[in-house]
């Protein structure tokens, strides 16, 4: 047996009741911030030790921190501090499915949350719009936040289509599911552009886009665009995520790279007020 072994750790780390937040349609302009770390296909069972570690001895009580490893990983985090959510779900409830992982079964190893959406896999695994509404409905069904990534590519800004693009996007999830329970959901903006190239957009530019998302939403419900946690990610580091959280409309971010060093990840987690 490898040193460090998972059987050491305990094979489900907590009752995973969180409820589902719910939020109030009355308007509450007191969001609360939230930092999800995005491993993508990267670490292992020691950075899931050295996480847990580094951040036990932070003080992060004014925000929801939240871990996204590969599967595999999911099951080794003990911590009641941090949250963990899957990367990807499938988009059915069970069955002849070879290589998907449901909803159910990171509901079981501890998950609140699950990615849907994000870019990479919207492009590796030719992730449609459409396809992404039904997982976001299958999360729900299986009580995960869904963290809806939305986010356009270099061209679609350049062509003056930006709006048009993140609103296709939303509707298709929207109209899917109906605007009450979008209420359940966390929305990240991740400019294609940004995604682990090292070229953040500004805290102007985020902040265009993330009041652009709140007053789309605001047209079919205002309370639940207000409470919406809109997170900014693409290329957040802990030299530039202060400035990009004190926008008034970001409410934290999804760190990929910057989330594989504890101390990095700290620091970004720190910056959310
Ligand atoms: P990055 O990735 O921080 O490495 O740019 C962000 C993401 O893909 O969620």
């Amino acid at each position: 047996m490898p040193a460090g072994s998972i059987i050491s750790r305990p094979l489900f780390r907590r009752e995973t009741n969180a409820p589902l937040r719910a939020k109030e349609t009355e308007v509450n302009t007191m969001r609360r911030p939230l930092v999800a770390g995005n491993w993508k296909m990267n670490g292992d069972l020691q950075l899931v030790m050295q996480v847990e570690e580094c951040l036990a001895e932070a003080e992060l009580g004014h925000l929801d921190v939240v871990i996204c490893p590969p599967f595999p990983y999911l099951s080794s985090f003990t911590s009641d501090d941090i949250a963990i959510g899957g990367q990807n779900l499938s988009q059915y409830e069970s069955g002849a499915h070879t290589g998907e992982v449901s909803g159910k079964m990171l509901k079981a190893v501890g998950c609140d949350y699950v990615i849907i959406g994000h870019s990479e896999r919207r492009a590796d695994n030719f992730e449609t719009n459409a396809l992404v509404a039904d997982k976001v409905e299958r999360a729900l069904a299986d009580e995960l936040t869904p963290l809806l990534c939305v986010g356009e590519p270099l061209e679609i800004r350049e062509a003056g289509e930006l709006f048009e693009f993140i609103a296709a996007q939303l509707d298709a999830v929207i109209e899917h599911i109906g605007i009450q329970d979008m209420a359940k959901l966390v929305i990240a903006y991740e400019p294609v552009w940004a995604i682990g190239t090292g070229k953040t957009a500004t805290g102007e530019q985020a902040q265009e886009v993330h009041k652009f998302i709140r007053e789309h939403l605001a047209k079919r419900d205002a309370g639940i665009a207000e409470n919406m946690q809109i997170l900014y990610g693409g290329s957040v580091k802990a030299s530039n995520a202060a400035e990009l959280f004190a926008q008034p409309d970001v409410d934290g971010g999804l760190i990929g790279g910057a989330s594989l060093s504890p101390q990095d990840f700290l620091g970004i987690c720190q910056a959310a007020k």
